[in-house]
This record gives C-alpha cells, sequence and structure tokens, in this order.
C-alpha cells in the first residue's frame, strides 16, 4: 500500500473506501467488510446521509478489537449549507457526532457553493432564496479554527479549481491539504493536478470507477461508459487483473489518493488487492490517449438552477 505523509507524519493509506451512494443498510456492512479486508481509510460525508451507519460500523470494529481508532483515517465534508463562518462548526460537530469519534482525520470543505443553511440542493437561484454570498475565506477561517483546537488533524477543499485554490491560498493561515476531485481517464485532469502537487496540496480521485450508480438525475443518455472502455479491458486482461483495478491502479501511479465506492464483499476486497498492480509506462501513456473527455459529476444541480450566482466556469477550468 501506498501511503501519502503529511508534514506532521501522519500517513493517510492512497487506496480507501468511498462511501457516496452506499444505502442506509448497506454502509454498516460494507464498512466492516472493508476494514476486515484491511482497508484503513474510510471517506464520508454529511451529504451522504449514512455517516451514522458508518459511525456505527466504525464503533463496531473498535469494541471487537479489529482495528484502533489511530489506525484508521477517516475524512468527512463540510456541505455546502455550512459555509457562515459560525454553521462549521455546526455541520462539523453534527459529522463528528453522527461518526462517534473524538477527532477526524481529514474534513473538507465539499464545494465551493453556499448555501443557506436550511438548504440541501438550490430548487430557487432567484434573488438569492437559496444560496448565501459567505465567503470562501471566512468558511476557510472556520475550517482553520477545527484544525486549532484539535478536533480534526488536516484540512482541505473539494471540487476546487485552481482560482478557487488560490483564492484560499491568498488570505488563508494554514494551507489546504488535500483536493479531492473526479478524476479517472475520461477527466485526468493533469494541469489541476500539477498545480496542487506545485503547492504541496494532496490530491484525492472520486469517482475512480465511472460512478456508474450515480443517482438518474445525474446521468445523460450519451454519457460514455468507463468501465465498458476496450483499451481498459485490453490492459486488464494483460495483468490478469479487472478493470476496476486497473482504473484504481491508474490514479495510485500518478501519486493520487483514490477511494472507490463498494457495498459488494467480493469487490471491496478486488478493489484493496488492486494495490498490488503495477502498470507500466506503456499502460499508461496507452491510457492516456483515450480520446473520450468526460465530467461525471458536473455540479450543473447547483449552476443550472434559475437565477444561480454560479455559473460552470466557478467551478471548473475550461467549462
Ligand atoms: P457495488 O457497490 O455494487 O460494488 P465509483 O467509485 O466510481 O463511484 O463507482 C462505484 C460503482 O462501481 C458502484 O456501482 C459499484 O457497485 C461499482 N463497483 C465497485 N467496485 C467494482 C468492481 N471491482 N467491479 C465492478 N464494479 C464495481
Amino acid at each position: 500500500m501506498k501511503y501519502i505523509t503529511f508534514d506532521n507524519g501522519d500517513k493517510l493509506p492512497m487506496l480507501g473506501l468511498g462511501t457516496w451512494k452506499s444505502a442506509p443498510g448497506e454502509v454498516f456492512q460494507a464498512v466492516l467488510w472493508a476494514l476486515e479486508a484491511g482497508y484503513r481509510h474510510i471517506d464520508c460525508a454529511a451529504v451522504y446521509k449514512n455517516e451514522k451507519e458508518v459511525g456505527d460500523a466504525l464503533k463496531k470494529a473498535f469494541a471487537d478489537g479489529l482495528v484502533k481508532r489511530e489506525e484508521v483515517f477517516v475524512t468527512s465534508k463540510l456541505w455546502n449549507n455550512a459555509h457562515e463562518k459560525d454553521q462549521v462548526q455546526v455541520g462539523f460537530s453534527q459529522s463528528l457526532a453522527d461518526l462517534q469519534l473524538e477527532y477526524l482525520d481529514l474534513y473538507l470543505i465539499h464545494w465551493p457553493i453556499a448555501l443557506k443553511s436550511h438548504v440541501m440542493f438550490p430548487e430557487k437561484g432567484e434573488d438569492f432564496l437559496d444560496y448565501t454570498n459567505a465567503p470562501l475565506s471566512e468558511t476557510w477561517a472556520g475550517m482553520e479554527a477545527l484544525k486549532s483546537d484539535g478536533k480534526v488533524r488536516h484540512i482541505g477543499v473539494s471540487n476546487f479549481n485552481r482560482r478557487k485554490i488560490e483564492e484560499i491560498l491568498a488570505s488563508c493561515q494554514i494551507k489546504p491539504e488535500m483536493n479531492q476531485i473526479e478524476l479517472h481517464p475520461y477527466l485526468p485532469q493533469q494541469e489541476l493536478v500539477d498545480f496542487c502537487f506545485s503547492h504541496q496540496i494532496n490530491v484525492t480521485a472520486y469517482s475512480p470507477l465511472g460512478s456508474a450508480d450515480r443517482p438518474s438525475a445525474r446521468k445523460q443518455a450519451d454519457d460514455p461508459v468507463l468501465m465498458e472502455e476496450k483499451v481498459l479491458h485490453n490492459i486488464a486482461a494483460k495483468h490478469g487483473k479487472t478493470v476496476a483495478q486497473v482504473l484504481i491502479a491508474w490514479s495510485l501511479h500518478r501519486d493520487v489518493a483514490v477511494i472507490p465506492k463498494s457495498v459488494n464483499k467480493d469487490r471491496i476486497k478486488q478493489n484493496l488487492e488492486s494495490a498490488d498492480l503495477i502498470l507500466d509506462e506503456t499502460d499508461m501513456e496507452t491510457i492516456s490517449k483515450l480520446k473520450t473527455s468526460h465530467r461525471f459529476i458536473d455540479g450543473t444541480f447547483f449552476t443550472e438552477v434559475p437565477g444561480s450566482p454560479y455559473e460552470q466556469s466557478d467551478l471548473w477550468e475550461n467549462a
């Protein structure tokens, strides 16, 4: 297993379990299977609406002596409706309580989008009905306070482009230590990854398998299916591995942490075994020539609301 080592020596196992879309009733077992298989990194978020159940699984794993708290790296994310400075603490405390932990290893601002505290997803953009204008610097100051208080060991961001990161860097006391973004062979985002690395910001790949189980509202009829890509099947066959394992190994090869989601015992185990697959330069070169370019999670659910103050170009480079 490869690790990211933070400035203070903390280590993040680069392959973790994703829990977005893991349904209540399934995620408890999935987290336990993952810990039994050897995962030591669990990626969570308030908006996944399953943190309480993830917390139940962690609690059982600690009580049964399967793992110790300090052996597991737990990440959560601040939802968009808690960006105002006094709300950051509120959002964090709820995740901490649901996860039934004393501290988090990593806490991320989930999106550079600020909603009013009663709104989960915007429906009415007009007159800022669903949005607030809390500046990112204010939200980040709240994140810094959490770290200074020792409630979270590391802080970072998610879905941030270069401009949004620069906005934080311009006023921060503590630099972001992570940017979690959509990354897979259809969306390598090499420039953004390089930019993050040049500022000692680590990177995590979400939707590494192409997020086939994303909600239907996030799907278009002509979306390509990453797992069906012939090139990937050929490389998988060459190594005697699966396409999922090739996709996970692709991220690890780029020194990017990766959090494939699964609630299936065999696939959870199979995904962890990707750590043993070393792709060669020919494989990486072949994958880099894939013509398709596609973002599965495009954030239009924030930007294409009538009257939304945000545009696609606020989220993504080249949008
Ligand atoms: P399941 O949870 O039933 O295993 P992503 O991480 O990109 O969001 O992708 C998650 C999707 O990929 C889920 O539908 C998940 O289904 C599926 N999946 C996870 N691991 C594998 C695997 N090893 N082989 C095939 N599909 C997988």
